[in-house]
């Protein structure tokens, strides 16, 4: 009875208050959403600040030569970017859970294999563009784990800005290409000792899941990378855009590896391009001498003929049996050198700001 009472009570007081004006009820009722989204909106605004928290305090490996993700905390547009992007923000948790004062070995916690994807860059004007492309198109891709290896001797805070803006789970670290390939005036090994430093990391820190060479300017199918996450040793498939055959492939015989198509051979036992393979980890680790020698144009050759032994028929043949192209060696135009700007005529300008954002050689 006491309940009912308080009931009556509630009721005949609003209704005596709805008696000194019709709208006052709902004026209420109005007040009380507006106090509950206000509350949720609070307390939606408070776990984004907790988790964004735990993240910044989860720091990733870091030797002398890996550049972390610098400028965190001065660039707005990367808090804005994983504010807007909560599930980024969790994956990139499960993946950098690399620990800052030892060595130990990197373990990724997820059910899917991880994916170690080794992008070589160097310092160009198209470079930031390049990794904005690559790395948005790697966005798409959950439990993975993206290493930029410049061939530079240190790091470029403006590429550790555009990884962090792009919010992709990354390492970023140096390894320039040896003074006596260099100075040569015959073809370079390019990008070698980019990806012999992520080899290098690999065994360090990897124990499971798949490595591939993601070059910065090539194009990719997201869909290739949920393919190559289960190869149980080596994987192949056709590249597209590759010499005057247009792609580069294995082909196919009733249903078995018979060789390889490409324009330029060259006394290859793999001519193969180098976004056509992946490598499973454990299987590399079986190899701890295998690496990318700095001999141009041999260097897929070289790398998978260092993974012996390997037999053909041990070569999984992803895109549908490599009946379909899902990755393409496209190359940017070359951009010439952006001029100086004239810093007396553009003071106290826009352009000021802008000209500290180009990459010159
Ligand atoms: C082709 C192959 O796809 C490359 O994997 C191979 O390294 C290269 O040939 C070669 O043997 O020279 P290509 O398109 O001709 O590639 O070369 P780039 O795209 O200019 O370079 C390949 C990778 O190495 C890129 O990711 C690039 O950023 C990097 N690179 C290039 C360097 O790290 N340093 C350089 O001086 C040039
Ligand atoms: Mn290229």
């Amino acid at each position: 009875m006491k309940g009912g009472g308080a009931y009556i009570n509630i009721g005949s007081s609003s209704s005596s208050i709805n008696s000194s004006g019709s709208g006052s009820g709902s004026k209420m009722t109005l007040g009380k959403s507006v106090k509950m989204y206000l509350t949720i909106f609070i307390a939606t605004t408070c776990i984004y600040m907790v988790l964004y928290q735990y993240h910044m305090s989860r720091e990733p490996f870091s030797p002398s030569e890996v550049g972390k993700h610098q400028e965190k905390s001065s660039s707005s547009s990367y808090i804005a970017s994983y504010l807007w992007s909560p599930i980024s923000l969790l994956m990139a948790n499960n993946l950098t859970s690399n620990n800052a004062t030892t060595t130990t070995t990197t373990t990724v916690a997820t059910t899917t294999p991880p994916l170690y994807i080794i992008t070589p860059t160097y310092r160009r004007p198209e470079q930031l563009a390049e990794l904005t492309r690559l790395g948005y198109t790697l966005k798409h891709v959950a439990n993975l784990l993206w290493l930029v290896i410049e061939d530079a001797n240190k790091t470029n805070p403006l590429v550790a800005h555009t990884l962090d803006r792009i919010g992709v789970p990354y390492e970023y670290m140096v390894a320039p290409m040896p003074e006596k390939y260099k100075q040569t005036k015959k073809a370079k090994p390019r990008g070698v000792s980019n990806r012999n430093r992520g080899l290098e990391y690999l065994r360090q820190h990897a124990t499971e899941g798949v490595l591939y060479f993601a070059d910065d300017d090539n194009t990719y199918d997201i869909s290739i990378f949920e393919q190559m996450r289960y190869i149980s040793k080596v994987g192949m498939w056709p590249v597209g855009l590759v010499t005057k055959t247009g792609v580069s492939s294995p082909i196919i015989r009733n249903g078995k590896l018979d060789g390889y198509y490409d324009g330029w051979i060259g006394g290859r036992k793999y001519p193969v391009d180098m976004a056509g393979f992946a490598v499973n980890i454990k299987f590399l680790r079986q190899r701890p001498h295998a690496q990318m020698p700095f001999k141009p144009g041999y260097e897929e050759d070289g790398f998978l003929r260092s993974l012996a032994p390997l037999d053909n028929n041990e070569i999984d043949l992803l895109a549908d049996e490599c009946r379909d192209i899902l990755t393409w060696h496209t190359q940017t135009k070359k951009n010439p050198p952006a001029q100086a700007l004239n810093k007396t005529r553009y003071s106290n300008t826009n352009l000021v700001h802008i000209d500290k954002l180009l990459v010159r050689p």
